[in-house]
């Protein structure tokens, strides 16, 4: 996995650090870069050993301000449109790994990087990062998924209200809003992800990855449909080593050694 020209990767005993590098362009995704990132999804996705995954930007400026604007500029709309699905198609790549993801973002988070971030299960912002959706500004809307995980995310007054201004908003006003889990100092951020990773990884790896599916499969339809998942999938669980140890640590008073069996 080392090969990227980009990106980096690093697997830190079973977290696996994806810091989009790109400086020079605070990060902007360009096609190389989102080919790269999909072909890490793959690969990260068939990888036992990565057992959360965190994705931050290089440099202190910016986690990632946007898709590439000198790529796309010139794009016809068949272009736009094919542009616009692969990057879909590699957000929803992110958002379904088996792995809880995490977005640390150290800075800007602007179009596609905000997009991106809202594709991680859980977002940890450095104070002074900033976040918007200024594509009403460019001529378009966003492309990979912003105008609706925004919404689902923040609701719909509030999604319309940053997607029409195209308004940049600092890291608490998207604490108040939902769009960010939490926010720490800079020099903070990678041990603050990390510390978030560990404690998800000392629970049962099996009851995180069932949580976040159901999580995603229902916000995707109905409640009805919804629940109906959750209950194939506890049921499911309980044919599982992971429930068997966790329910008799609870009951025999000690802590649970999950296998993610
Ligand atoms: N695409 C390409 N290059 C970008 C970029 C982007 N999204 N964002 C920044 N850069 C480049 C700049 O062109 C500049 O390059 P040069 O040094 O070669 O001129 C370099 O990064 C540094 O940027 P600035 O000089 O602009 O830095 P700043 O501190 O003055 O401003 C900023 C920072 C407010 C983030 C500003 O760069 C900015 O507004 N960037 C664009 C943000 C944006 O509109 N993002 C949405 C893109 S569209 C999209 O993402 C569509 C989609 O959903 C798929």
């Amino acid at each position: 996995m080392s090969d990227y020209q980009n990106l980096t990767f690093e697997n830190q005993d079973g977290i696996g650090i994806v810091t989009i590098n790109r400086p020079k362009a605070l990060n902007a995704l360009n096609a190389d870069t989102m080919g790269e990132l999909d072909t890490l999804m793959d690969a990260l996705a068939k990888d036992a050993s990565v057992k959360a995954v965190i994705i931050t930007g290089a440099g202190d400026k910016a986690f990632v301000a946007g898709a590439d604007i000198a790529y796309m500029q010139p794009m016809t709309a068949v272009e736009g449109r094919a542009w616009a699905k692969y990057g879909q198609a590699v957000f929803n790549k992110i958002e379904n790994l088996p792995q809880p993801v995490i977005a640390a973002v150290n800075g800007f988070a602007l179009g596609g990087g905000c997009e991106l971030a809202m594709a991680c299960d859980i977002r940890i912002a450095a104070d002074k990062a900033k976040f918007g959706q200024p594509e009403s500004s460019l001529g378009i809307p966003p492309g990979f998924g912003g105008t609706q995980r925004l919404a689902r995310l923040v609701g719909k007054g509030r999604a319309k209200e940053l997607l029409f201004t195209a308004d940049m908003i600092d890291a608490a006003e998207a604490y108040r809003i939902g769009l960010v889990n939490k926010i720490v100092a800079p020099e903070e951020l990678m041990d603050a992800a990390q510390a978030m990773a560990r404690k998800i990884l000392s629970r049962s790896p099996l009851g995180v990855q069932v949580c976040k599916a159901a999580v995603n499969e229902g916000l995707d339809t109905d409640l009805e449909t919804g629940v109906a998942y959750e209950a194939e999938v506890f049921g499911l669980c309980f044919a599982t080593a992971d429930q068997k140890e966790g329910m008799a640590a609870f009951l025999e008073k000690r802590k649970a050694n999950f296998t993610g069996k």
